[in-house]
């Protein structure tokens, strides 16, 4: 059998990947290719309870060695249980989010050492990668726009400052710099239509040269 093809949605904050990840599952389906969707930190059980713990606004005290080390003990969990499992069973797997994110936010946004992040990385994922990497890349000021205009309660991590989320899209550019055969940047700053076309067009040609 034929192995799914591992994607994964990255981007800062109100760069729009809800609506570009159901426009992908929308690609996908259509071209009748079998994916399973899911989200770090999270996806199994365990992840999304380690994920309710970090995000909680109440641990601000939370280090960023304990945080990091949250991240990738859920991402350990889920590779495991879900993402290693659907791509050997031929499914695609797309996820909200990846070891990515780690490295923008812990690496980037925190100042965790990359040296540290590389070795987890090895750790918890045995190498796994994505296959395809989206970067929904939109400046700081325009993102915080999008998310103040939801409302609701922000996580731990919403409410860092301006600062901080710059720190995370600079690590992202770089990363995505340094891997262009894996990333797709996408500008997350143009009208949603047009950032949606993007991505469908590039699951459209990923699905046909995947048959
Ligand atoms: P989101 O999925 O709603 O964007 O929320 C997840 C939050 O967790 C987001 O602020 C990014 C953050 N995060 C990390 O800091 N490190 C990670 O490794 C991952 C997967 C997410």
């Amino acid at each position: 059998m034929r192995r799914g093809l591992f994607v994964s949605v990255e981007g800062g904050e109100g760069a729009g990947k809800s609506s570009v990840i159901a426009a992908a599952r929308a690609t996908l389906d259509a071209r009748g290719i079998p994916h399973r969707m899911t989200r770090e930190p999270g996806g199994t059980p365990l992840a999304e309870a380690l994920r309710a713990l970090v995000l909680d606004p109440a641990h601000a005290g939370l280090t960023r060695e304990a945080e990091v080390l949250m991240m990738f003990a859920a991402r350990a969990q889920h590779v495991a249980e879900v993402i290693r499992p659907t791509l050997e069973a031929g499914s695609w797997v797309l996820s909200d989010r990846y070891t990515d994110a780690s490295f923008a936010y812990q690496g980037g946004g925190r100042g965790v050492p990359v040296a540290a992040l590389d070795w987890l990385e090895a750790f918890a994922t045995h190498g796994l990668r994505p296959d395809r990497t989206i970067l929904l890349d939109v400046d700081v000021d325009e993102g915080r726009r999008r998310v103040a205009g939801r409302g609701g309660d922000r996580d731990r991590m919403e409410q860092e400052d301006d600062d901080f989320f710059e720190r995370v899209r600079r690590a992202y550019l770089a990363r995505a710099a340094a891997d262009p055969g894996r990333f797709r940047i996408i500008d997350a700053a143009r009208p949603l239509e047009r950032v949606v076309a993007d991505v469908v067009a590039e699951l459209a040609s990923l699905a046909d040269r995947w048959r």
